[in-house]
């Protein structure tokens, strides 16, 4: 097994920690002289780089959102002169500008290295090919999966997202053995596979690397068993790099390693910003070690999780799967809610297909919602009418809050063919 593990995932606790902390100093000093957002914010918070002398002097220095990003746009935030950076990404903001990422020659390597760790770790192996339906573009999941399919010596398969009956021909010809895709699209290939009469099962594929959004433990369960596939989590977000920041591994399934020779993570109150033990659930915060373009300082993830330690990489600590973004919960009459407690549900009961969505409304003063799932071709009008109940009965006595559940006809939910937006949100729009 050592054999197969890099210089850094085979480091002790203590030269990590020394590591780390020489890297974080080395960065902090980095932003503070060439960074004028990071010169300010840290002289107003009365901190100068010298006053990290631990890695838990950290915690004193202030946090960056993506409204720091947003207002630094399109370059402010490089630490490096223009002509240095070598590829730009940038993540499609659902409102007013995009957030913008800049990347050097070894910022692409060190990124490369780390996909390429991930995957090592998701059982993929040098020789292997592997299919890329992440979306390339702007969008980090192509081209970053790409580069470090690549680094780990396999064949990469270009596919990018949609076409979703060219990605079942190009499964069945080019048998790959690892698929990257979004854990939504790979339903709808799913589907797909199904349409064109071919066992989903029967192909070559052995290990899909999902991630980019939300997922149970329900969906990994329906994903292994209609594709006869190891599923396996995948974690990343542009401001921190893309795909690779953690990586759950095939042989334990228990979360994910976060590869902290590279990006020092933090879990804080998400109210208070304080920062947690190990063990309690918060917003994940994460602080660029090694980035040359554009190191990201105590940068707000709104993730959710919490920090376990190592297990199948024993240097690094592991993330729980993240349940949500605090910025997909729904406060329903008080009651916190969080589309993958739905998630959970819906694939729990039969006689519907694992598509739902979620549809908020304002009643009068108080916010509804309506979940609606997708009955399977199956499923006759009295299982339909028993998965309505089951569903309702589940949220309320899982979430404790009453919704409405419409199971709506097969086939007429939106396919995802990328990131799937689960929430549609029509408060205000009916009046
Ligand atoms: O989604 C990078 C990526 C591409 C990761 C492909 C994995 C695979 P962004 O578009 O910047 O980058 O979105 C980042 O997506 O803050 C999370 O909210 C969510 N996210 C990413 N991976 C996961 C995951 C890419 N495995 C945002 N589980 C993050 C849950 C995830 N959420």
């Amino acid at each position: 097994m050592t054999e197969l593990l890099d210089v850094g995932e085979q480091l002790g606790p203590e030269e990590l920690h020394a590591q780390q902390l020489e890297l974080l100093r080395a960065t902090l000093r980095r932003v503070y002289e060439r960074v004028p957002f990071y010169r300010a914010s840290f002289d107003k918070a009365g901190m100068h780089p010298d006053d990290c002398r631990s890695l838990a002097d950290l915690a004193r220095f202030p946090f960056t959102t993506k409204t720091d990003l947003r207002d630094n746009y399109p370059f402010g935030m490089f630490a490096v002169p223009e002509t240095d950076v070598r590829r730009l990404h940038a993540s499609s903001g659902t409102t007013g500008l995009p957030t913008v990422v800049g990347y050097t020659e070894n910022d692409l390597s060190m990124w490369a290295d780390m996909v390429a760790r991930s995957l090592r770790a998701a059982g993929a192996r040098p020789g292997h090919k592997i299919h890329v339906a992440y979306g390339y573009g702007l969008f980090t999941g192509g081209l970053g999966a790409h580069y470090g399919a690549e680094r780990l010596g396999c064949t990469v398969i270009p596919a990018s997202g949609g076409m979703t009956a060219r990605q079942v021909r190009l499964i069945q010809d080019f048998r790959p053995e690892v698929i990257m895709v979004t854990p939504s699209y790979m339903l709808t290939i799913l589907d797909e596979f199904e349409r064109q009469g071919v066992d989903p099962r029967s192909t070559s594929l052995k290990v899909g690397v999902f991630g980019a959004e939300p997922w149970t433990e329900e969906m990994r369960r329906e994903i292994e068993e209609r594709f006869a596939i190891d599923a396996v989590d995948i974690y990343g977000l542009s401001e921190v790099m893309g795909p690779g920041v953690a990586q759950e591994c095939v042989e334990t399934k228990d979360g994910l390693h976060i590869w902290e020779d590279q990006f020092y993570p933090e879990v804080v109150d998400p109210i208070t910003g304080e920062v947690l033990p190990d063990g309690e659930q918060g917003e994940l915060v994460f602080t660029s070690l090694t980035k040359e373009a554009m190191p990201v300082i105590r940068y707000r993830t709104r993730d959710l999780t919490r920090l376990l330690p190592g297990t199948a990489r024993p240097s690094f600590r592991r993330m729980e799967k993240v349940t949500g973004r605090s910025d997909d919960m729904v406060i329903l009459r008080g009651v916190n809610l969080f589309p993958t407690q739905v998630e959970e549900i819906v694939l729990r009961t039969p006689g519907v297909a694992p598509h739902f969505q979620l549809r908020l409304t304002r009643e009068g003063r108080m916010d509804a919602l309506t979940v609606r799932a997708e009955a399977r071709a199956d499923a006759t009008a009295s299982e339909r009418d028993a998965a309505a109940r089951a569903i309702a009965t589940g949220v309320k006595d899982g979430i404790g809050v009453s919704v409405t559940v419409e199971v709506v006809a097969p086939e007429t939910l939106e396919r995802s063919v990328g990131k799937i937006k689960r929430i549609v949100d029509l408060r205000g729009r009916e009046a």
